[in-house]
């Protein structure tokens, strides 16, 4: 991935950052999103749902809210090139300033990467670079770890690799399974993720090297 890279700047000159988001189940954080963009203020809308797979949540969320959607399963392709094109071209239709991962459960490629490039973020259920990977909250509690949390990150070529927007601390508590845990880090990771993407949006950002900051003055708004 190209660096540095600016952030929303590179969208529209007026109104909110284009935002389109990808899922693979509940779709919990694409509803913060949803629910914070409703607001003018807040700088930023999701103007399209992507997810992986059908059925799920997050894609009913989607309608709800009255917001495009679209399905890009990979098994409906004969290679895994193939279907990075076709969800590249998907989420490109809708001109997205930012994209969001958010708990979308499969790794996009090198075109993906390419035609997004320093625009795509990813949340994770750890504080990275501790647990990358589907099992985040699991290998916490097996680890024995005291704290862990959420991370928004830009999207590298890397499995939970990218360079850091966001983090939040989440204690683990005494008796904690799975579940619990993943439902605490899940409450701040959606406050932090809400947080973060509006202030990629209102106050632009730039990447360098393993750096993001807010604030580059290129504001879209
Ligand atoms: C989040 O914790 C995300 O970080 C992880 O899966 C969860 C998705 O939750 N990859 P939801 O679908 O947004 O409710």
């Amino acid at each position: 991935m190209a660096t540095p890279s600016t952030g929303p700047s590179s969208g529209p000159s007026s109104g909110p950052a284009r935002v389109v988001v990808l899922v693979s189940g509940a779709g919990t954080n694409l509803q913060a999103l949803l629910d914070a963009a409703a607001d003018p203020a807040y700088g930023a809308t999701v103007v399209a749902v992507g997810a992986d797979r059908e059925g799920v949540e997050g894609l009913a969320r989607a309608e709800r809210a009255g917001v495009p959607a679209f399905v890009c399963p990979l098994k409906d392709f004969g290679s895994r090139q193939e279907w990075d094109a076709a969800l590249t071209g998907a989420v490109a239709a809708h001109e997205p300033d930012v994209v969001v991962l958010a708990g979308f459960m499969k790794l996009v490629g090198a075109a993906f990467l390419d035609r997004f490039a320093g625009r795509v973020v990813n949340t994770h259920p750890a504080l990275c670079p501790s647990f990358p990977g589907t099992s985040g909250p699991a290998d916490a509690l097996v680890y024995g770890v005291k704290v862990t949390g959420a991370t928004l990150f830009v999207v590298d070529a890397g499995v939970d690799t990218g360079p850091i927007v966001a983090q939040v601390a989440v204690p683990v508590e005494e008796g904690d399974d799975v579940a619990s845990l993943h439902e605490r880090i899940k409450t701040a990771e959606r406050s932090m993720l809400v947080d973060a993407v509006g202030r990629m949006a209102r106050e632009g950002f730039v990447v360098e090297g393993r750096q993001v900051r807010f604030g580059t003055g290129r504001s879209i708004v």
